[in-house]
């Protein structure tokens, strides 16, 4: 494949435009779901928990989100036009009364401390600057509240022929000294492996974790 056109996967990957992203959602959705129960089975949802997902895509998945608990309320936030008109379709089709909002990748549009789950999925390679992004996270999230992050590992995406400088990529040292940093206490990291077909159509071994990140009773200041 071209430079040219693997460029233009990552820039998929990172915001989803027009026809292309239609199919690229749907694309990561089919290969991304193990990793995206993988996320949130580490939440361990109960009934009336308030879930924020962070960089949802299509959001096909809600039915296993809904299928935690009772009444949960989820939202989902996105910076990609087309993975927001599409979730919101989605959600319509099952009946979901899932909240979604379009923002610009920086501040969130929620006041402080109004969810007690937070997760994301394969959008920790774009954060622009993690350390405020992780402080964004900490503000929204209710005292006690839990937070997890699913990646795959830095040595699986580096083989990627799209991954470009787009892309900041982590293995769990890095994801540590990140956390570390933060106002987040790191529970675990849970590692996994499986077989996936990649964007560019070959098989390979996909390694990926689950960062299990808490808020503590009292918020660090
Ligand atoms: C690689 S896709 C992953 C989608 C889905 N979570 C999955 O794993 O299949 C990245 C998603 O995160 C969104 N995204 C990228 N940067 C983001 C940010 N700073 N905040 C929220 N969403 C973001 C993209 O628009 C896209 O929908």
């Amino acid at each position: 494949m071209k430079k040219s056109d693997l460029d233009i996967i990552a820039s998929q990957l990172e915001n989803p435009k027009g026809a292309k992203g239609l199919e690229m959602g749907d694309m990561m959705h089919a290969t991304n779901i193990e990793m995206t129960k993988s996320a949130i089975a580490a939440l361990s949802i109960e009934n009336k928990d308030e879930v924020l997902e962070i960089g949802h895509g299509n959001a096909k998945h809600l039915k296993e989100i809904y299928s935690q608990a009772n009444n949960l309320q989820y939202s989902g936030i996105d910076i990609s036009d087309v993975m927001h008109k599409e979730a919101i379709k989605n959600a319509e089709a099952i009946n979901a009364e899932a909240k979604f909002y379009l923002y610009n990748g920086g501040e969130f549009p929620f006041q402080e401390e109004v969810f007690n789950k937070i997760f994301t999925v394969n959008t920790i390679y774009f954060w622009k600057e993690p350390s405020n992004f992780l402080d964004e996270i900490y503000r929204v999230m209710r005292p006690k509240g839990i937070f997890t992050i699913c990646y795959a590992q830095k040595d699986f995406m580096k083989r990627l022929p799209f991954v470009n400088e787009k892309f900041k990529l982590y293995n769990n040292e890095d994801i540590k000294d990140l956390i570390l940093k933060s106002k987040f206490l790191l529970e675990d990291i849970i590692n996994k492996s499986e077989e996936v077909k990649s964007k560019t159509g070959e098989v390979v071994t996909r390694n990926y974790s689950v960062a299990i990140l808490k808020k503590e009773m009292f918020s660090k200041e």
